[in-house]
């Protein structure tokens, strides 16, 4: 492991091993990932529910403090690596002489990914049909039947698996294309068009009623720090976690793609901020028509589907814009669930399984895995697998996965992987890896040392007492 990353790099090249075409086409396939239904289904329900402007905030603060700093480490140990991230991470461990039980936090990770993307492709499958129905229009005259949609919906195991099935081909059809005609051609279609789409809708409410535009610049940005919950704060760090994609695979394994020359530290803020402007914009988006129309901003994980279609059945134009939201929120999804993919499929290759293949066995295994998700909604709802942890003692497949991802095995691979990178990774390596001023070095080494580490650790304990 004294092989310098750049010859490493070169090797792999030459190998047939792909690397980003550019650094924006990087940039893209990462805020690609980072972007998705966290960004524009999670985010606005989240901060529905914990009462807006204080929980923004200190949603912001994780991001910054403790995001971005967990994302440079993913960055810089999956491109030192260069491998799937169950592979770059033990390289790296063998490259520190560290203890081979760190490996498994590339095993987490990928376990995380995994998971995620069974569920995630469910969820994903939900803004499928809302596409169709929104372009028939929903009928003003009949709210109730409009609302009726999403819960029926989601009480129709066929329905469900159908949509599940076509998003899950969808994103293991891509995969199968590689880095860069897949990947990075399918994100340098679908980042600028998404973030079209989101201007458009802020732009009609901006046109259409200036007024409750406003109301949701108030609700997004004016803290009422009395809303705010031990609960609330710990949520807000797991989905800072979330929504960049971290400790989940997905961006040691785009960083194994990452050509030497490409600055690690300016590259994770940069993505972390179009991921938290996406996600303020897509706050900016819905909740005018939320307001405008009289509705519940706290309406949980049915705000965009059971709440927003009464919206769009009422205003000017919504048999357009309806259809434009559903498809904005299947094209982020798309861009995530080719991320969670990614670690599977680099894995599996590594193995000497073909692209193609690799990217078919890992959606094929997430794909029956998402079954149990759709059915824990519906036939088997009562049913909960994983009842002898208090935890989740009654939550069903889909929120006992959501729960393990979001709250345990994020938080600890990223935990493991911040002590590693701050404490055992050497010095030099990560230097080499960071090739940043001496100054900035100090200050995001300092902080992938205290302030990450001990962010996570203080939630996570808060979380237990
Ligand atoms: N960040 C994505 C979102 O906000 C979700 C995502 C992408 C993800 N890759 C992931 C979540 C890996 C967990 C694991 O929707």
């Amino acid at each position: 492991m004294t092989m310098t990353t750049d010859a490493a790099a070169a090797q792999g090249e030459a190998a047939g091993k792909p690397v980003w075409s550019s650094q924006l086409g990087f940039i893209l396939a990462a805020a690609g990932s980072a972007v998705g239904l966290g960004n524009i289904w999670k985010f606005p329900y989240m901060t529905g529910e914990n009462g807006g402007g204080a929980f923004v905030l200190v949603y912001l603060g994780c991001i910054a403090l403790v995001g971005i700093p967990a994302l440079m480490t993913e960055m810089l140990v999956g491109r030192r690596g260069g491998h799937s991230p169950i592979q770059s991470v033990r390289d790296v461990v063998a490259e520190a002489r560290a203890p081979r039980a760190w490996g498994w936090i590339g095993i987490i990770s990928t376990l995380a990914a995994f998971l995620t993307l069974a569920f995630y492709s469910v969820v994903a499958g939900w803004a499928m049909p809302f596409v169709g129905h929104s372009i028939a229009g929903f009928d003003a005259a009949d709210p109730e039947a409009v609302q009726a949609l999403f819960p029926n919906l989601l009480a129709a195991p066929d329905q469900l698996l159908m949509w599940h099935t076509v998003f899950m081909v969808m994103t293991i059809f891509i995969s199968a294309r590689g880095i860069n005609r897949g990947i990075e051609a399918a994100v340098k279609v679908m980042m600028p068009t998404l973030v079209l789409i989101l201007m458009l809708l802020i732009g009609y409410s901006a046109v259409m009623n200036m007024d409750s535009l406003r109301q949701a610049v108030v609700f997004l940005f004016r803290p009422n720090f009395g809303a705010l919950t031990t609960e609330s704060t710990l949520s807000a760090l797991g989905h800072a976690f979330f929504t960049l994609s971290l400790a989940s695979g997905s961006m040691l394994a785009y960083g194994s793609y990452l050509s030497k020359s490409t600055p690690i530290v300016r590259t994770a803020v940069t993505v972390a901020a179009v991921d938290t402007a996406v996600a303020l914009m897509a706050g900016l988006a819905i909740f005018p028509l939320v307001f405008q129309y009289g509705m519940e901003p706290a309406a949980g994980p049915g705000l965009v589907f059971a709440t927003l279609p009464l919206a769009f059945a009422q205003m000017p134009g919504g048999d357009i814009l309806g259809p434009v939201f559903f498809i904005l929120l299947v094209i982020a999804a798309w861009t995530s669930s080719l991320s969670m993919i990614e670690s599977v499929v680099e894995w599996l290759q590594e193995k000497g399984i073909g692209r193609t293949a690799s990217a078919i066995l890992a959606g094929g295994a997430a794909w029956a895995l998402g079954i149990l998700c759709l059915l824990s909604l519906n036939v088997m709802s009562g049913f909960a697998p994983l009842s002898f942890i208090p935890a989740l003692e009654d939550k069903g497949m889909m929120d006992a996965l959501d729960y393990i991802v979001t709250n345990v095995l994020m938080p600890l691979g990223a935990l493991a992987l911040a002590i590693f990178v701050g404490y055992i990774m050497p010095k030099d390596a990560l230097r080499d890896e960071l090739s940043t001023s001496a100054r900035a070095f100090g200050i995001v080494r300092g902080m992938i040392r205290t302030i990450t580490p001990i962010g996570i650790l203080v939630i996570f304990l808060t979380n237990l007492i």
